[in-house]
């Protein structure tokens, strides 16, 4: 065996006169497909022809996987579009050049195989992946970042496994695991990763077939077919994504649908939308959130769990979920209430999730083993964390804890749901204060991926620490947050409700207000988050905050509330839902007063936030951002509402708020925040706005 080595890349050539490049780039914990990465890749492929090896293996030379994409730091701030294209065009170069070497060439897949990574081995003439490995996942999540595949996967993909398959992995920017890949053609061979060498020597040596897509999927992207399957396309993604909003799904199907006949048409084509699309600031603001989400969990690596001991208590809707999520991800779970019925429904609850997200019965069954029922709150006593989510009520918490405390393990975690006790509040009474900390999910615990990380006056730092990992360790993103009446996200989310439902009360109408939040890019307009949230929610939490910070709670939520009409949950809000459907008619079309009503509640949103950064609740600007984006679902391709106020300048929005409370009232009065550009201004790295 011999062997070589480059800074990013080694190869192996082995007994068998097999090539194996290792792919192990430096100073990188992941392989990420930098410049420097690919430059070396020509050299290694100069030295492949003159080895003349028999074949080819591409395998990652880390465990954490093969390789994540391409490294995103190189465009922040983007390039010139022509230095992007030049760019492309070297990978291109590289890769073509490993597609056309004459010997077989296999790509061992082990880990995260995702964006340029999974282009890298669409190059090769055959892929392995592993089956049983949870971690090996494939897919294009370039969409989620205002971009499509860029280094040859909008062509190659379409080859491998046909054109819908092929869409449906790069417009959705969801990863499949490696079954999934062999049956839609991704890859040739899905095996157990004890067996993956052997598989991929089986191909070199030419006696493994490779796996192609079915004759239909070929045939769908051919002659009169394309243009057919592409205007379906187009009509499917325009009605998901607006594209003033999310231009890249727009720009893939038009891609294909021009060009989608002629490979070296196609891949210049590729280039040039890649290169534009990278410039537009809906991708500039959403690679910007994906580094601030990288930064989170980063600051959660403190400590690495494995499998850690939870116990949760309190069943109800939150800490049922949160218990069923920690069994998802790996905890051993108790989970304790005040009687049996009050487990139940937890149970099915976690019994449905588990149904939807875990196809293999053992590995479902095994989970459902790691969720316990604890009447008897046994599983305290030895817990590594316990997660307390009982009812919003200061001194039933209280004396829980007082119970509590003396049965804790040392060194455990105390956490606490609560969305509005001062955390100092509960620490009153603890002898050790100091490990209690707020872990504030948010609901749907399954799809939120916030976790708010409270600190109080006397939380250690290592306790917040631990608590922002074990959320990472959840798969959540954690928030630092100080201690303070609505923490960060329902003390800025509040004001903008609010106002809308003065806004209903000024004669607005709920379908109105909606829709043109909708526009600008909510998920869901105010005035239904109300009604889904619970009215009588919002009252509760209005009258504590507005107690604090000042402000009026419309006459018309406690109405609806005194009515019996508390939203969704009771079939009738400011809404009628059927189904959990809305069934009152909506108004469409625009209302001419967009710009009024959008002002109105995002500037009472702006004035909160800044009032948090003055405050310090959070540290930084993009800690707002990240909130509210992974907290609320703030329209992500905006960047968060820091960023929409750089974007239109904070001296035009100042000025808009002066006009604002000479008719609206104190509660557009601008902050002192707004006199400290330094609040809005701090960024970690982000694009040039
Ligand atoms: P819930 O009313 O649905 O559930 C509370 C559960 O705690 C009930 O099952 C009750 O039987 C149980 N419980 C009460 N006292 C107990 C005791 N002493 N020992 C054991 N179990 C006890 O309430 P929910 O909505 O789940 O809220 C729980 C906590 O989470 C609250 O602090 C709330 O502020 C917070 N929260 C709620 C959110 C929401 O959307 N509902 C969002 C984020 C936080």
């Amino acid at each position: 065996m011999t062997e070589q080595n480059w800074r990013n890349w080694r190869i192996r050539i082995d007994d068998g006169n097999i090539a194996w490049l290792l792919l192990d780039v430096a100073e990188q914990k992941v392989n990420v497909l930098s410049s420097d990465t690919i430059d070396e890749l020509r050299a290694v492929l100069d030295q492949v022809q003159t080895d003349r090896p028999r074949g080819v293996v591409i395998a990652s030379g880390k465990s954490s996987g093969f390789a994540a994409g391409a490294d995103i730091s190189e465009f922040v701030p983007p390039p010139p579009a022509a230095q992007v294209g030049a760019r492309l065009a070297i990978i291109h170069e590289q890769f073509d050049r490993l597609a056309r070497l004459s010997v077989p060439t296999v790509a061992l897949i082990r880990g995260f195989c995702l964006g340029g990574g999974l282009e890298l081995a669409l190059a090769c003439r055959y892929r392995v992946a592993a089956k049983d490995d949870p971690a090996t996942r494939l897919g294009f999540p370039e969409v989620q970042l205002g971009l499509h595949p860029g280094a040859g996967g909008t062509w190659r993909s379409v080859q491998a496994c046909g054109p819908l398959a092929a869409m449906n992995l790069m417009l959705t920017g969801h990863t499949i695991d490696a079954s999934k890949a062999e049956r839609i053609g991704l890859i040739d061979r899905a095996v157990p990763e004890r067996h993956l060498e052997t598989a991929a020597r089986r191909f070199i040596q030419g006696e493994s077939r490779p796996h192609r897509p079915p004759l239909l999927a070929r045939l769908t992207g051919i002659g009169v077919a394309r243009p057919v399957l592409a205007e379906v396309l187009r009509r499917q993604v325009r009605k998901q994504a607006n594209p003033e909003h999310y231009p890249a799904p727009h720009a893939l199907v038009e891609l294909w649908r021009q060009h989608g006949g002629s490979a070296r048409t196609m891949l210049r084509a590729e280039r040039e939308s890649f290169a534009q699309l990278l410039q537009s600031p809906q991708s500039q603001q959403l690679v910007r959130l994906f580094r601030i989400q990288e930064r989170l969990k980063e600051a959660g690596r403190s400590e690495r769990f494995s499998a850690p001991r939870v116990h949760v208590i309190g069943a109800g809707t939150m800490g049922g979920d949160i218990a069923a999520w920690c069994a998802l991800r790996g905890c051993r779970v108790t989970l304790q209430d005040r009687g049996a019925k009050y487990l139940a429904p937890a149970f099915e609850r976690a019994h449905k999730l588990y149904r939807q997200r875990i196809r293999d019965p053992r590995a479902r069954q095994q989970t459902l083993d790691r969720l316990m029922p604890d009447l008897a709150g046994n599983g305290a006593d030895r817990a590594d964390i316990v997660i307390e989510a009982i009812v919003e009520d200061r001194d039933i918490k209280r004396a829980l804890f007082a119970e509590l405390e003396p049965r804790l393990q040392p060194e455990a975690l105390l956490a606490s749901n609560t969305s509005s006790i001062p955390l100092e509040q509960l620490a009153e009474g603890l002898s050790d204060p100091s490990r209690l900390v707020g872990l504030h999910f948010f609901n749907p615990v399954a799809s939120m991926r916030l976790v708010e990380i409270i600190s109080g006056r006397d939380t250690a730092a290592t306790a917040a620490n631990r608590a922002a990992a074990f959320a990472v360790f959840l798969d959540r993103l954690p928030v630092p947050v100080r201690s303070s009446p609505g923490f960060l996200i329902n003390r800025i989310l509040l004001p903008y409700m609010l106002e809308a439902l003065h806004l209903v009360t000024d004669g607005v109408p709920a379908p109105v207000i909606d829709q043109t939040m909708r526009r600008f890019g909510m998920p869901l307009g105010p005035v239904e988050l109300a009604d889904t949230v619970g009215l009588d929610v919002c009252l509760s939490v209005a009258r504590i905050l507005t107690a604090q910070f000042g402000g009026e709670v419309p006459a018309i939520l406690e109405q609806k509330v005194v009515q019996g009409r508390l939203g969704k949950k009771t079939q009738r809000g400011f809404y009628e839902y059927r189904n959990g459907r809305i069934v009152t008619a909506a108004t469409s079309g625009a209302s001419g007063r967009d710009a009024e009503i959008t002002d109105r509640l995002l500037l009472r949103l702006l004035n909160e936030a800044l009032a948090c950064l003055r405050e310090q609740v959070v540290a930084d600007a993009d800690l707002v951002d990240a909130g509210m984006v992974f907290g609320t679902g703030f329209a992500p391709f905006r960047g968060g509402p820091m960023a929409y106020l750089r974007s239109r300048g904070a001296d035009e929005l100042r000025a808009r708020l002066h006009e604002l409370s000479a008719g609206w009232g104190a509660g557009f009065r601008p902050d002192a925040g707004w006199d400290d550009p330094r609040l809005w201004q701090h960024q970690q790295e982000g694009p040039n706005e």
